[in-house]
């Protein structure tokens, strides 16, 4: 694996895959595909999950079926029409909708750089084309914290505090969970569907969750201790919510 091959070889040809297959999964069959990265590829036996990305075991039949021409997809809440079904998912939100936060390591499948949400669980984007993803929610990194502080800001009007912030974002950046920071959206977008799933993980529950991901800084310990932050911050704001309710019920 070279982590230090900026933007050349599979990433220029957008929509090609690491391994230099073209394989597109079309619109109807995603719905399954998105089943099983949520568990693990362990209902569908024809499915293969690896590292995140989901694969049919025929593999040949994936590849003659025909390529969604214009697929939609809803980015960040906000509805998308691509122009092309095979483009390269990480290149369709970098270029093409300037969503620059989702960062581009390896290019093979094996950094984590680039890891977005889709349909609430992680996924490598560099691993996967806009229509294999048609129909489904993705969320990146910019769209994971609502607050309008942040688009003010965003836009030079006004300033963004760190409440503004997601709390698994306020977390690393309160553990300094980071040193370049270039691996950091895709440890955060992976610790959101991992709290999504698991709200309370123990240390050894986050290791598994996050030991795919690479930090070229090494900052995993703290990387760990920001993730453990963010659940308990987490998980304090939702017992206040739901004794606020109580108290008003
Ligand atoms: S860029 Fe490394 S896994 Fe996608
Ligand atoms: S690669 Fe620099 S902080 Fe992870």
């Amino acid at each position: 694996m070279s982590l230090s091959k900026p933007f050349g070889g599979v990433y220029a040809d957008h929509g090609m895959r690491g391994n230099g297959r073209q394989d597109i999964p079309p619109a109807e069959m995603m719905a399954p595909v998105r089943r099983a990265i949520a568990d693990g590829g362990r209902a569908s036996p024809d499915l293969v999950v690896s590292r995140g990305v989901a694969q049919c075991t025929c593999s040949r039949a994936i590849g003659e079926v025909p390529v969604p021409t214009s697929p939609v997809l809803v980015v960040n809440g906000v509805e998308r029409q691509a122009s092309r079904g095979d483009r390269n998912l990480l290149s369709y939100l970098r270029f093409d909708l300037r969503l620059t936060g989702t960062k581009y390591g390896c290019g093979e499948g094996l950094c984590g750089a680039c890891t977005v949400l889709v349909d609430g669980q992680p996924l490598r984007s560099c691993m996967t084309t806009v229509g294999a993803v048609a129909g489904g929610e993705v969320t990146t990194i910019e769209g994971i914290a609502t607050h309008d502080a942040l688009a003010a800001a965003a836009a030079g009007e006004g300033v963004a505090t760190l409440d503004d912030l997601h709390p698994v974002q306020r977390a690393f950046v309160e553990e300094q969970a980071m040193q370049c920071g270039y691996c950091i959206p895709g440890f955060i977008m992976s610790t959101v569907g991992l709290l999504k799933r698991e709200p309370e993980p123990s240390p050894a529950q986050v290791r598994e969750a996050l030991v795919e991901h690479v930090c070229r800084c090494g900052a995993y310990q703290r990387i760990e201790r920001a993730v453990l932050r963010a659940a308990e911050e987490m998980s304090v704001r939702s017992e206040r919510n739901t004794g606020s309710e109580g108290d008003a019920s």
